[in-house]
C-alpha cells in the first residue's frame, strides 16, 4: 500500500464513520489483497514458496486467531478440508494457549491477526514455535510482531484500519485464506488446472461483485431501523455460512450493544429453538448450496413459531424460498470461495446501520481496543 495510498485510507471522506468507509473500500482493499497471489498470465495462484513447501505433505493443520479473524480461520476450514482435502482446525488463541495443544506432526500452525499484535495470538505462535511447529502468518501489517516471529508471511493489504469493528480486514483475511487454500489444493493433487481457472476468475471477480453487494445499503438501512429496536436478534447459517452467521452477530453485538448470537442452523432442534419467539429477528446466511433445503427447513421451523426472516442468498436461494422470508437481501452470484466472502458485506451493513440508528459510537464502541495487546 503506497504512502499516498495510506494517507488516503486515513482520512474519512465523505463518510460519517471510518466503519462505513472501510466497508465500502472492500472493493479496492480486495483487488489489492488478491493481486499479489495471481499469475494473470497462467490464471493460476502463487503463493510464498515457503508457505507452499508446508502444503504438500501435511497431514493437520492448526489455524489460531481471536475474534473476527477467528472466523476468517473458521470460514477457511471448509476450503481448506473440501478443496484441498487437509484436516484444518480452527482454534480461539485464547484457549488454544493454554491448552498445550497436540500439534500436527507432520504439519503447519497458521496466524490470522489484522494488528499482528494481539497478545493471545502472538503467545500461541509463540508456543507453536517452541514445539517446532513452523506458522505461516496471514496479517495486514507485515512488520508486526506475528509477522516477525513466523516462518512465512503472507499478507492482505487492506490497508489501514481505524474501525474499531473489522470489515475490509476480515474479507481481505478471507481472499487471502481462500488463495492459501487453492494453493495446499494443488501442492497436494487436489485441485485440477481447470478448476484452479474457475477460482482465479472468480477471484479476480470479486472486487466488481463487491460493489454489486453495496447496492443492498439502502434495503439494509429500512432492514436496521426495524432492528434497532429489538433485544435480542439470532444469526444462523451451515456449513461455509455457519461462520458468517458468527461474524454477523459479532459485528451486531460490538458496534450496536444489541445482544446477538450466531448458530449452526442445524443446531437449532437442539436448544436454541426455545428462545424463538413472535418477532424475534432471524439473520439468515444462505445462497443457494447443497445444504440449502436443510437451512430452508429450518428457516420454516422459526417462522412457524413467530421469528421475523432476513434471509441473504443469492437469486437461487431467493427464488427457492419464495414468500419464507420476511426481507431478503440480494448476493451476486458466486461460488464456494466467493459467496462467503461476499455474504460479510450485507452483515456488515446491517450491523453498522443498526448502531446508526441507535446512535452508538460506531467507529469506538464501547469497552473495544482496535489491538488487544494485552490478555
Ligand atoms: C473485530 O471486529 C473485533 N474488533 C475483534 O474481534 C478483532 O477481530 C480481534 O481482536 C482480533 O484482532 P486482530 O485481527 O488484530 O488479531
Amino acid at each position: 500500500v503506497t504512502s499516498a495510498v495510506n494517507d488516503a485510507l486515513i482520512e474519512r471522506g465523505e463518510y460519517d464513520h471510518f466503519m462505513l468507509k472501510e466497508i465500502h473500500e472492500q472493493s479496492e482493499s480486495l483487488a489489492r489483497s488478491i493481486m499479489p497471489y495471481i499469475n494473470q498470465a497462467t490464471q493460476t495462484v502463487s503463493v510464498p514458496e515457503a508457505a507452499e513447501t508446508l502444503f504438500a505433505d501435511a497431514d493437520r493443520a492448526v489455524a489460531i486467531a481471536c475474534g473476527t479473524a477467528f472466523y476468517a480461520a473458521f470460514t477457511a476450514k471448509y476450503w481448506f478440508e473440501q478443496i484441498a482435502r487437509l484436516a484444518f482446525e480452527p482454534d480461539i488463541a485464547s484457549e488454544f494457549r493454554y491448552r498445550r495443544p497436540v500439534l500436527p506432526q507432520k504439519g503447519f500452525s497458521l496466524f490470522v491477526s489484522q494488528s499482528g499484535e494481539t497478545a493471545d495470538t502472538l503467545a500461541a505462535l509463540r508456543y507453536c514455535r517452541e514445539n517446532r511447529t513452523p506458522a505461516i502468518a496471514v496479517v495486514n501489517v507485515p512488520e508486526s510482531s506475528i509477522a516477525r516471529e513466523a516462518a512465512s508471511i503472507v499478507p492482505t493489504h487492506a490497508g489501514p484500519e481505524i474501525g474499531v469493528a473489522s470489515t475490509k480486514a476480515f474479507t481481505a483475511q478471507l481472499s487471502v485464506l481462500a488463495v492459501l487454500a487453492l494453493s495446499a489444493a494443488k501442492a497436494r493433487g487436489h485441485l485440477l488446472p481447470g478448476d484452479e481457472m474457475n477460482y482465479v476468475r472468480s477471484l479476480l471477480a470479486l472486487p466488481r461483485k463487491v460493489t454489486e453487494a453495496l447496492e443492498c445499503a439502502g434495503q439494509v438501512r429500512e432492514i436496521a431501523r426495524h432492528i434497532a429496536g429489538k433485544r435480542d436478534v439470532l444469526f444462523l447459517g451451515r456449513g461455509r455460512y455457519y461462520p458468517l452467521a458468527l461474524e454477523g452477530a459479532l459485528k451486531l453485538k460490538e458496534v450496536s450493544y444489541i445482544h446477538a448470537e450466531g448458530y449452526a442452523a442445524g443446531e437449532l432442534k437442539h436448544g436454541p429453538i426455545a428462545l424463538i419467539e413472535k418477532g424475534l429477528p432471524v439473520v439468515v446466511v444462505a445462497p443457494k448450496d447443497e445444504l440449502f433445503e436443510k437451512t430452508i427447513s429450518n428457516v420454516e421451523e422459526v417462522r412457524a413459531r413467530g421469528a421475523e426472516i432476513i434471509l441473504i442468498s443469492d437469486a437461487a436461494g431467493i427464488k427457492a424460498a419464495g414468500k419464507r422470508a420476511d426481507h431478503v437481501i440480494l448476493l451476486p452470484d458466486g461460488d464456494d470461495i466467493s459467496l462467503p466472502i461476499l455474504s460479510a458485506v450485507p452483515l456488515q451493513l446491517l450491523a453498522y446501520y443498526v448502531a446508526l440508528t441507535r446512535g452508538t459510537d460506531v467507529d469506538q464502541p464501547r469497552n473495544l481496543a482496535k489491538s488487544v495487546t494485552v490478555e
